[in-house]
């Protein structure tokens, strides 16, 4: 069975071993961690970092003193276990002030409260390296269309990180964005719901260059979206900055569960994508692979850490699999008849025209479409029954 160590660079949320099981039909199951006890088992189970919003850390409205008492508690632990800090966010979603957002509420008080809040909090991700700073909208949204003026939120999201882009840069900070988006829960509607629409919103920025997305597995599939092909137009767009880890089955509320605990196969097909989608056949992301979920209300302690432990163990016996799947000579014999690699090969030949492609009677005038009918299957199915087999552990 693979063990994680660092260099496989896990890291989970201070908010994900941490949650205590209250959900909006029932309280905690169980007792509050502590963050020095999480770094603590983290490290122990081989994670590499650990992320937190500003109130996973200490309590909203926490003094000043109970603030840094508690910073100093997680760099104590951080220092005698090694683990870091790869990346840090702030709630904007939880206290009642910010119950009609935070950078979007209508009330502009609350939005200059928020940018405050969230600058604290960068300020603090850079004192401890964080080199990401990802920012999830729960409460950006609405629940009724003549409640928002969509444009205008769009604008007042645009304008906070437009200064925020603009302070890390006059500050001369090693740290980028990451929207990360959500379709709907906590809001009705949430703004950016998807990879697509964060994408779309970045381009729009004073400094795109520092802004990408951090998707989460469930989220994308909230929408009924492929995860795996959403990662792949992030990766595409040179937009995937960070990745929130976990399992979803199908359309319904956040399960946030262990990675591998959804849908098998498109973990499968990310675990590949983000491994062996690189360049030389290597991994196209090197950011941490950060989890990004809950221990089941059911669990209790013991539980939570053999959660933690399933997020990494799933990850990396994805990882072999995929590695086998790669190296399967019939797999890659399969991938050749369904022309997979063909689809590398530029339409128009290098050089040639539209004028040239006019004038090519075998792309058009004496093309036999009709051969594609009772004929010239692509094998796909063959292709999706060896990375079956392999997912089951039926190849070697
Ligand atoms: C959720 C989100 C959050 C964010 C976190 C970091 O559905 O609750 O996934 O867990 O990831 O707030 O921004
Ligand atoms: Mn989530
Ligand atoms: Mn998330």
């Amino acid at each position: 069975m693979p063990t994680p160590t660092p260099a496989d660079k896990f890291s989970f949320g201070l908010w994900t071993i941490g949650y205590n099981g209250t959900d909006p039909f029932g309280g905690p199951t169980r007792a509050p961690l502590d963050v020095v006890h999480a770094v603590e088992k983290l490290a122990e189970l081989g994670a590499y970092g650990i992320t937190f919003h500003d109130d996973d850390l200490f309590a909203f409205g926490s003094t000043d003193a109970e603030r840094q008492t508690q910073i100093d508690r997680l760099k104590g632990a951080l220092a005698a276990t090694g683990l870091i800090v790869p990346m840090v966010t702030t709630n904007l979603f939880s206290a009642p002030v910010f119950k009609d957002g935070g950078f979007t509420s209508n009330d502009r008080d609350v939005r200059r409260f928020a940018m405050r809040k969230a600058m604290r909090q960068l300020e603090l991700g850079v004192e401890l390296g964080a080199k990401t700073f990802v920012m999830w909208g729960g409460r950006e949204g609405a629940e009724y269309d003549a409640a928002k003026d969509i444009r205008q939120a769009l604008e007042r999201y645009r304008e906070a990180v437009n200064v925020f882009g603009e302070y890390v840069t006059d500050k001369g900070y090693d740290i980028r964005f990451a929207i990360e988006p959500k379709p709907n829960e906590p809001r009705g509607d949430i703004l950016l719901p998807t990879v697509g629409h964060a994408i779309a919103f970045i381009e729009t920025l004073d400094r795109p260059e520092l802004f990408g997305v951090n998707p989460e597995v469930g989220h994308e599939q909230m929408a009924g979206l492929n995860f795996a092909a959403g990662i792949a137009q992030a990766l595409y767009q040179g937009k995937l900055f960070h990745i929130d880890l976990n399992g979803q089955r199908g359309i319904k509320y956040d399960q946030d569960l262990v990675f591998g605990h959804g849908d098998l196969y498109n973990a499968f097909a990310l675990v590949d994508l983000l491994e062996n989608g690189g360049p030389q056949g290597g991994p196209s992301y090197d950011g941490p692979r950060h989890f990004d979920y809950k221990p089941s209300r059911t669990e209790d302690e013991n539980g939570v850490w053999a959660s933690a432990e399933a997020n990494m163990r799933n990850y990396l016996l994805l990882k072999e699999r995929a590695a086998a799947f790669r190296a399967d000579p019939e797999v890659q014999e399969a991938l050749a008849a369904s022309r997979v690699p063909e689809l590398s090969v530029t339409t128009l030949a290098a050089g040639e025209t539209y004028d040239d492609l006019l004038a090519d009677r075998s792309a058009f005038e004496d093309f036999d479409h009709d051969a594609y009918y009772n004929g010239k299957g692509f094998g796909f199915v063959r292709l999706q029954q060896l990375a079956t087999e392999h997912l089951l552990g039926a190849r070697g």
